[in-house]
């Protein structure tokens, strides 16, 4: 089958990055579901007044906004869709978000649980929509669109919550990192602009949309015909991030690791906080490398010893790099090829001032997108940054007695981990190794006991429908 994309059909944020500072994400909850289907139908009929979708075709001038919408399966249920056909979705976004299950296998208990969750997103059977707007950086034309949309949605869905995002400088994210530096290439998606090589394989163009071959060889559809082709899942999130306590954990646990605090701060995450990843910047963070570096690395090296990382000497196995694409590590559950997630998340909440500390909600909103949560989203949070046994056993190409793989990782991600530090025998008990040379981890020095520093505050499991889905959706009459 072929890979060529019709980018008209396919909504933007799926495929682009739109490269804006600002954003805003609706959650709506439909009251009047005819009303609602004309909704959808005049943001994809071109019809002036109503904002419409954005596509991922190619564009000769930047538009002045961006809007994109998905849909939990309570909110297709709503439209009309049937049991039968909401059967074969996958079957993360079946359950949804708020589930047991969902919230368990990704580590939302505790504070994160998603009976605490904020803005109505805490009964996910009410959330049916999310509507997102992005613009450059222009807080009037965010506020002119927003005026646009609330017309047009007002009769037909109730809004729940709205939730603004806004870029920090230099791509930070709250704890002072660069970010925005790694996604997956898709093949047949548009080239960024802006492109950042790497060494990795291309993706195959049915992780991210349905309808096409995906890493295995199989393509994922869902019935009807009109929604499989080019649309896509993505877990929205909204994710605080407590900078105070990251900060404190750093001076502590860099002292007890005997360590500099930025080298802890590059060892839980992978990269320097100047976006450098330790698997090229090894002992200090240096100037920032040119984009053409900086995210062309592996962590494997057979044939040059002084290049390998197998046992994550460099760069931890229990990073956050290395959990969510331990690019081409030996780990469980076949290859990082098979759990990409394209990342299109922003900021929210004013920058942390270390002077003039505060408790003001701070952290990432957005979406996490695939072809299946199950398999991706689901896998990656709850396998991988959850866990400390996916990694297979490996020595490095310089035999045994400088370690195996196996003992160099513990605990869970320490961005994403539920790391309780009440329980040391339970399985979220936090702990994080920073691996040195030595068999069966001798050499390893391990911190423990650090509380959870990113607290879930909402989520949906979303379906983003191709333009094709949307006019479907439009026209839709619900069998009764
Ligand atoms: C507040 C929450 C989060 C923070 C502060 C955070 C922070 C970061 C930072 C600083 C990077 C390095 C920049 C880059 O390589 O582009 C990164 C990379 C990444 N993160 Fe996160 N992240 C968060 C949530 C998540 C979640 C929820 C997921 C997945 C479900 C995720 C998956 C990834 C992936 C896949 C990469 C790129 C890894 C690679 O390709 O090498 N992150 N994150």
């Amino acid at each position: 089958m072929s890979t060529d994309i019709d980018y008209a059909d396919v909504q933007g944020t799926i495929l682009r990055g739109y490269r804006v500072d600002m954003a805003r994400h609706f959650i709506l909850s439909i009251t009047d579901a005819a009303g609602a289907r004309a909704f959808i139908g005049q943001m994809v009929s071109g019809a002036p007044g109503v904002p419409q979708i954005t596509t991922a075709a190619r564009w000769t001038e930047k538009p002045e906004c961006f809007v994109n919408i998905s849909f939990t399966a309570a909110g297709l249920a709503e439209l009309g869709l049937t049991t039968a056909q909401l059967g074969k979705f996958d079957a993360a976004f079946q359950r949804g978000a708020t589930a047991d299950y969902s919230a368990e296998t990704v580590g939302d208990i505790g504070e994160s649980a998603p009976a605490k969750w904020i803005g109505g997103m805490d009964d996910g059977t009410r959330v049916h929509v999310v509507l997102n707007l992005w613009v450059e950086e222009e807080a009037e034309v965010l506020e002119k669109v927003t005026a646009k949309l609330r017309a047009a949605f007002a009769g037909c869905m109730r809004e729940l919550s709205a939730h603004d995002a806004r870029a920090l400088p230099d791509n930070q994210v709250h704890f002072g990192y660069r970010d925005n530096i790694s996604q997956p290439t898709v093949q047949g998606a548009p080239p960024r602009k802006h492109p950042i090589p790497d060494d990795q394989p291309v993706v195959a163009t049915g992780e991210f949309l349905l309808g096409y071959p995906n890493q295995s060889g199989g393509i994922t559809s869902v019935s009807p015909a009109e929604l499989s082709k080019n649309s896509s899942y993505a877990a929205f999130r909204i994710l605080e991030q407590d900078v105070a306590g990251f900060e404190s954990f750093l001076a502590t646990y860099a002292a007890e690791a005997k360590v500099d605090p930025e080298m802890l701060a590059a060892k839980v995450c992978g990269r320097w906080r100047n976006g450098n990843p330790l698997a090229l910047q090894p002992t200090e963070p240096g100037t920032p490398l040119p984009m053409s570096q900086v995210n062309d690395f592996t962590y494997v090296n057979a044939t040059d010893a002084a290049a390998d990382d197998t046992l994550g000497l460099k760069c931890p196995i229990g990073s956050h790099l290395r959990r969510n694409n331990p690019r081409n590590a030996g780990v469980v559950g076949t290859d990082s090829a098979h759990h990409r997630i394209v990342r299109r998340a922003m900021p929210y909440g004013p920058a942390y001032d270390p002077a003039h500390p505060d408790t003001t909600p701070r952290g990432l909103i957005g979406y996490f997108i695939n072809a299946s949560l199950t398999n991706q989203f689901e896998f990656l949070t709850g396998q991988w940054n959850l866990a400390s046994d996916f990694v297979k056993s490996a020595a490095a190409p310089s035999g045994s007695p400088a370690g195996n793989a196996y003992y160099n990782v513990s605990g869970q991600d320490a961005f994403l981990g539920v790391n309780d530090p009440s329980n040391p025998t339970g399985p979220n008990y936090s702990s994080f190794t920073l691996a040195g040379p030595g068999a069966k981890g001798t050499g390893n020095t391990t911190i423990a006991g650090f509380s959870r520093m990113i607290t879930t505050r909402g989520g949906a499991y979303c379906f983003l429908p191709s333009i094709t889905g949307l006019k479907y959706l439009s026209t839709l009459v619900p069998t009764t």
